[in-house]
């Protein structure tokens, strides 16, 4: 099994429908092909992690690469792995206003040109990664347990 991360710059603003269909390609692909993985959107750029079949993941690059979406996609690491750090595929967004200590590594990480990235920073921005995704599952979980009053009238309605 192959864990590879990238970066990429985005074409279009944080928060638009398109970041919309990406998430729900990524869990199609989780769905049909085993991928699992995280991308983060931080500004006008993304860095993901994606773990897969060396066969689904390098056509899920080559996809990504065609994508119109973003450009200057960068593969940081391709990697044998025995275990994903990922069990499903989500996203989720740094956030500008509370940034916590890891969020401002990875920020700081994503603002570097790709020619000055220094590549032994990456086995701490992989765990930051991993630390940023088991908070966004916290948060989605306590969403499911209470959601919002908003949320709560479309369930009722549904
Ligand atoms: C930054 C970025 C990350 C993406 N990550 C994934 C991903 O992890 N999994 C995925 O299936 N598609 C991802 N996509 C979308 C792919 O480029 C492509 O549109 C998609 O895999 C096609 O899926 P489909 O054949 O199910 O329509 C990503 C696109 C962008 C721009």
């Amino acid at each position: 099994m192959i864990s590879c991360c990238f970066k990429a710059k985005a074409r279009f603003p944080i928060f638009s429908v398109h970041d919309l269909d990406i998430m729900r390609a990524g869990i199609r692909n989780y769905q049909r092909n085993n991928v699992t993985g995280f991308l983060l959107r931080e500004d006008n750029s993304y860095l993901g992690v994606v773990e897969g079949s060396d066969q689904a993941i390098d056509r899920l690059i080559s996809h990504i690469s065609l994508d119109d979406r973003v450009f200057g996609i960068h593969v940081l690491s391709r990697d044998d792995t025995a275990s994903r750090d990922y069990p499903s595929w989500s996203m989720g967004y740094i956030d500008a206003q509370n940034l916590c200590r890891s969020s401002k590594a990875i920020r700081e990480f994503l603002r570097r040109e790709t020619s000055s990235l220094q590549h032994d920073q990456l086995p701490a921005i992989l765990k930051h990664m991993c630390y940023l995704r088991q908070r966004q599952d916290l948060k989605d979980q306590r969403l499911r347990e209470s959601p919002p009053p908003a949320q709560m009238d479309a369930m009722a309605v549904g």
